[in-house]
C-alpha cells in the first residue's frame, strides 16, 4: 500500500499526520510512504529525517494524491484540496462531516473511503484519536484564555491566579470530558475559581473526587448555566455529542449578562460549537468582540503547539495505520468493529448513521 502524507495548509497549522519513527515502522512491513517535501517542518521534523526513514520526498500535493492508496492527514482537506483527491482513494484523517456540508459532498461524489479519527473507538468505547487532541487543546484554553484576558490582549484586565487579598479570576467550564477536564486541571492549577457544568453525573463525580472541594460541580441546566456563565471571566465551552453537530448549550441572552473584557474560548468551535454566539476564527485572527465580550473559536488549537501535537497524534493513530498496512482496509473494517466505527463514507454512500441522517443515501 502507498500512504501519502501531504503538508497539512489549514490556516496556522503546524502538524504532520507521521513522524519518521512511524514511518520506519511502516515501511519495514512492505509500505511505501510519500510525503510531500518539508510537511513536518514545522513539528521540528526535517526531510532528511523521513528520507532516512526510507520515505519518498516529493516536490508538490498533488504528486503525493496522484501516487497513495491512502492519504493519511491531519485536518479536513480544505477545498483548494477537493480536486486532489482521486476518486476511490482511502482517507483517514478528523473530518467533523457535520458541521462542513461541501467536504461531504465532495466525498460523496468521489466515493472516498473516509475513515474520521474523531468518530474511531476503542475497545473500552472511548474515542482514542480524539482525546489526544482534546486533552492539548484543553490544557491550551486556559493559557490562550488568560492570556486574552490581559488588558493590552483588550480583556478586563483579570489575574486568573488573584494574588493574596484579591479575588482569583473565575473559569466556567461546559462540559467535562477530555477537553473539559484538562481545561479544569489546568485553571485549578493557576489558582483560579472553578466551575464546571455536565449533564452527565458520572463526570462530575470524577472531578469533585480529584480535586477535593476546590472545583464547583454543577449539572448543566439552564438555570445552573445562566448563573454560571454571568459570573464567568473565562468562559470554556467543551461539550461534544459523538457525531452530531454541537449542541447550542450557551444562548447569546446569557453572554450578553457577561461582564465587558470576559473572554469565552469555544473548543468544541470543529462540531459547530456550543456558544450561540461562536462563529470559527483562525490562527491569523483568532478572536473578535461580540456584546463586549472577547470569543475565540480557532477549530485547529493543538497546531499552537505542533511539536507536542504532532507527537501525540501520531503515537494515537500509528496502531491503527499498521493494522491498516499489515491487514488492508476491507479486512480491517471487517474485523474490528471500533475502528469501523470511524468509517464515515465509502462508495458514494454516507455509512455512519449519524453522517447518513446528515447527508443521506
Ligand atoms: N478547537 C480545537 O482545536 C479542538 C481540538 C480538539 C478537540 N476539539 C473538540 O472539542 C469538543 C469536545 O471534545 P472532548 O473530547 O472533550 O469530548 P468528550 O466527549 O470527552 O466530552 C464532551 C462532554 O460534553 C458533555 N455534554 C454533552 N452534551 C452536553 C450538554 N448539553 N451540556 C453540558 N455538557 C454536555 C458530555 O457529557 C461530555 O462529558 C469536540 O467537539 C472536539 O472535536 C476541538
Amino acid at each position: 500500500m502507498i500512504i501519502g502524507i501531504p503538508k497539512e495548509i489549514k490556516t496556522g497549522e503546524t502538524r504532520v499526520s507521521i513522524t519518521p519513527d512511524t514511518c520506519r515502522q511502516v515501511i519495514a512491513l512492505g509500505s511505501e510512504i510519500v510525503i510531500e517535501k518539508r510537511a513536518g517542518e514545522k513539528a521540528g521534523f526535517s526531510d532528511t529525517e523521513y528520507k532516512k526513514a526510507g520515505a519518498r520526498i516529493v516536490s508538490t500535493a498533488q504528486k503525493v494524491y496522484d501516487s497513495a492508496a491512502l492519504i493519511l492527514k491531519v485536518k479536513e482537506p480544505l477545498e483548494e484540496e477537493f480536486t486532489r483527491l482521486k476518486d476511490g482513494q482511502a482517507l483517514f484523517t478528523y473530518l467533523h462531516l457535520a458541521a462542513n456540508r461541501n467536504l461531504g459532498k465532495c466525498l460523496l461524489q468521489k466515493n472516498i473511503l473516509a475513515i474520521a479519527y474523531e468518530n474511531v473507538e476503542s475497545r473500552e468505547g472511548g474515542f482514542p484519536l480524539l482525546k489526544p487532541m482534546s486533552q492539548i487543546a484543553g490544557r491550551l484554553s486556559v493559557q490562550i484564555g488568560a492570556h486574552f484576558l490581559q488588558s493590552q490582549n483588550g480583556g478586563a484586565g483579570v489575574l486568573l491566579g488573584g494574588i493574596p487579598g484579591t479575588r482569583a479570576g473565575r473559569v466556567v467550564i461546559v462540559g467535562a470530558g477530555n477537553s473539559g477536564a484538562h481545561a479544569c486541571r489546568i485553571a485549578v492549577g493557576m489558582g483560579a475559581e472553578v466551575i464546571v457544568l455536565d449533564i452527565d453525573e458520572k463526570k462530575l463525580n470524577y472531578l469533585d473526587e480529584r480535586y477535593e472541594g476546590k472545583v464547583v460541580t454543577l449539572m448543566a441546566t439552564s438555570g445552573n448555566l445562566q448563573e454560571a456563565v454571568s459570573s464567568a471571566d473565562l468562559l470554556i465551552g467543551a461539550v461534544l455529542v459523538p457525531g452530531a453537530k454541537a449542541p447550542r448549550v450557551v444562548g447569546k441572552e446569557m453572554i450578553a449578562t457577561m461582564r465587558p473584557g470576559s473572554v469565552i474560548v469555544d473548543i468544541a468551535v470543529d462540531q459547530g460549537g456550543c456558544i450561540e454566539t461562536i462563529h470559527p476564527t483562525s490562527h491569523r485572527q483568532p478572536v473578535y468582540k461580540k456584546s463586549k465580550v472577547l470569543h475565540y473559536a480557532v477549530p485547529n488549537m493543538p497546531a499552537l503547539v505542533g511539536r507536542t501535537s504532532t507527537l501525540a497524534l501520531a503515537q494515537a493513530t500509528e496502531p491503527y495505520v499498521i493494522e491498516l498496512v499489515k491487514k488492508g482496509l476491507s479486512k480491517v473494517m471487517e474485523e474490528d468493529e471500533g475502528f469501523s466505527r470511524g468509517l464515515n463514507m465509502r462508495d458514494g454512500r454516507a455509512v455512519h448513521p449519524q453522517m447518513a441522517r446528515i447527508f443521506g443515501n
